[in-house]
Order: C-alpha cells, then sequence, then structure tokens
C-alpha cells in the first residue's frame, strides 16, 4: 500500500504540547501536513500557563523538515478557539483537519466533587471540542471538505469512578461527534471519535508503569491519521484503540419486549430479563433507523 500522506492539507491539534496530541501533530507534519500545535501549557490538572510546550513541539517538527507554527490558545474560550483557527488560515492560508484533543483532570468522587470541578472539566474537553469545530466549520463547509476527531475515553462510555465530570464530557463528545456527522455529510466533512489508552502524564499514575512501553502514544496515532485522511470511508464512530488494538465501539439496542395496549408496571416486572436482552441487535445511525423496530412492532 502506498503511503498516506497529507501534503497540502493543514491541521490543528489541540493539546498537542504532551502526549497524544503531541505524537498526533509529529505524525501529520511527517506525512507532509502543516500543523498548528496548540497547547495552553499548565499541568495535569489545568492550572498554569505556558507557551514553552507547544513551541517545542513546532521546533521539532521544524527541525525535522515540517512546516508547524505554536498556539499557546485557550480551547475552552471562544477568543482561545478563534485565535487557534485564525493562526491556520494567517500561517497556512486554509484549514482541512481538527484533532480535539487537549484535556485536563480533576478527579474525585461525586460526594465530594465541587461546581468549579466538574465546570472546569467540561470546559476544557466538551466546551472546548464544541468552541474549536465550531470555528473551523464555516470554513470546512465553504471548501467542501473536512476531517474532525474528538477525543472521548473509555471513562465516558462505560463510566469510572471518581470521572463523573469527566465521562460526562467525554460521553457528550459521542454524540456531538455524531451530530457533526450528519450535519457535515454534505459538505464532506467527516467526524470521527476516539476512546484511547496510552501512557501519559495523564494516566502515569493510574497505569502500571511496566505499561509505558506497550501502551505508548505512538500506538494510538496511526488510527487519528487514517481518521483525517481523505482516504478514511468513515463517520460518526467511535474507536478504541490503545497498545495496537483497534476497536469500533457501537451503540446498540436489543431487541426489545414490546405490548401495544395496556402497558402496566407488573408488566415491566414480569418482562424486565427480555427488555434487558443483548441480542439480537441493532445499531441505529439515525433516530428514525432507532425508531424502526417499534414501527414494525406496531403495525
Ligand atoms: P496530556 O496531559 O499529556 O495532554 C493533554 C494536553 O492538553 C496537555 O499538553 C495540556 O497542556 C493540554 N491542554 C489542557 N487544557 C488545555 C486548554 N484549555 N487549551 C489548550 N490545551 C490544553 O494527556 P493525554 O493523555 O495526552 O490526553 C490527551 C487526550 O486524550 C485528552 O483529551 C484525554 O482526556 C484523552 N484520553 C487519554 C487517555 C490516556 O490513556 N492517556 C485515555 C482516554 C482519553
Amino acid at each position: 500500500m502506498s503511503e498516506l500522506r497529507f501534503d497540502g492539507r493543514v491541521a490543528v491539534v489541540t493539546g498537542a504540547g504532551h502526549g497524544l496530541g503531541r505524537r498526533h501533530a509529529l505524525e501529520l507534519a511527517a506525512r507532509g501536513a502543516k500543523v498548528v500545535v496548540n497547547d495552553l501549557g499548565g499541568d495535569r490538572s489545568g492550572s498554569g500557563v505556558s507557551s514553552g510546550p507547544a513551541q517545542q513541539v513546532v521546533d521539532e517538527i521544524v527541525k525535522n523538515g515540517g512546516e508547524a507554527v505554536a498556539s499557546p490558545d485557550n480551547v475552552a474560550t471562544p477568543e482561545g478557539a478563534q485565535a487557534i483557527v485564525q493562526a491556520a488560515l494567517e500561517t497556512f492560508g486554509k484549514l482541512d483537519i481538527v484533532v480535539n484533543n487537549a484535556g485536563i483532570l480533576r478527579d474525585k468522587s461525586f460526594k465530594n466533587m465541587t461546581v468549579e470541578e466538574w465546570d472546569t472539566v467540561i470546559a476544557v474537553h466538551l466546551r472546548g471540542s464544541f468552541l474549536v469545530s465550531n470555528a473551523a466549520w464555516p470554513h470546512l463547509r465553504e471548501q467542501g471538505y473536512g476531517r474532525i476527531v474528538n477525543t472521548s475515553s473509555p471513562a465516558g462510555l462505560f463510566g469510572n469512578f471518581g470521572q463523573a465530570n469527566y465521562s460526562t464530557a467525554k460521553m457528550g463528545l459521542v454524540g456531538f461527534t455524531k451530530t457533526l456527522a450528519h450535519e457535515g455529510a454534505k459538505y464532506d466533512i467527516k467526524a470521527n471519535a476516539i476512546a484511547p489508552v496510552a501512557w501519559t502524564r495523564m494516566t502515569e499514575d493510574l497505569l502500571p508503569a511496566e505499561s509505558a512501553e506497550v501502551l505508548s502514544v505512538d500506538k494510538v496515532t496511526p488510527l487519528v491519521a487514517y481518521l483525517v485522511h481523505e482516504d478514511n470511508p468513515s463517520s460518526g464512530e467511535v474507536y478504541t484503540v490503545g497498545g495496537g488494538r483497534i476497536a469500533r465501539i457501537i451503540v446498540a439496542e436489543g431487541p426489545g419486549w414490546t405490548k401495544k395496549d395496556g402497558l402496566t408496571v407488573e408488566d415491566v416486572a414480569a418482562n424486565w430479563e427480555q427488555i434487558n436482552a443483548e441480542e439480537p441487535f441493532i445499531v441505529p445511525r439515525n433516530p428514525m433507523e432507532q425508531m424502526a423496530p417499534l414501527m414494525q412492532a406496531l403495525q
């Protein structure tokens, strides 16, 4: 298979000063993309600001013969998101690819979670992905081409102790991705999400130290690069990726149980097992497809 290249493409990667985002930026640049390396430069909890991490990644890209510009802006503010997109337009004249990757953690059991911890995490992951995509959207639509990857998480898809704020934001990104896929279809804008696992500063005290190599960030980036390539045929999907394994995660609906008339609480109790049955399942692509089994049952 011939090498998948990004010559002539311009990409924004948010949170690209460290970890996964840094790896995505380096890979896209190595394959010919011009890259806006965004990073606010704070610590793992989002405290502090520094232009250092974004600039270091830009320097690395340039040293390797690529093209990149640093954007030390905050994805969580409309001005910051606009500045990130403007950096692409002003420096490289266009924008094709958005990788929403910036993220922070403020883990706390739900009992102890403060409003501030909730708001800050939602602001960076969910609002930040919205704001950057929203700033990019008119340009992608106008040129009739775009690729967006949002970074979800297994914690969002399946829930995780101590991460009510984070998992809410990450599952929110699934709905966001699926709707962007619907609205972008007409303009060849494809949006997908990843739920990665990788050893980074975000997970270094959660994952065993010996998994650093097995779960290295370079085992996540190839999927992201494919999803933002023009050859990618898929949109509105979510993929789990880590350690070299990639799988599609589906939102499925079981066969269910129907009683057209006179449904009672006791009916629900008596049929609980069938209501919870997982097979055979369907994977609806839109609300109409989801309604189809009901319509059939009512006929
Ligand atoms: P990381 O902490 O190494 O990288 C996150 C980057 O985002 C940092 O460089 C940080 O400065 C930047 N950032 C934070 N707030 C920002 C803001 N407001 N504006 C601009 N940049 C900002 O962490 P990692 O692991 O590389 O995470 C990348 C993404 O992957 C995050 O969205 C994270 O939630 C997600 N993720 C990571 C997993 C893992 O196993 N490492 C698992 C599931 C999801």
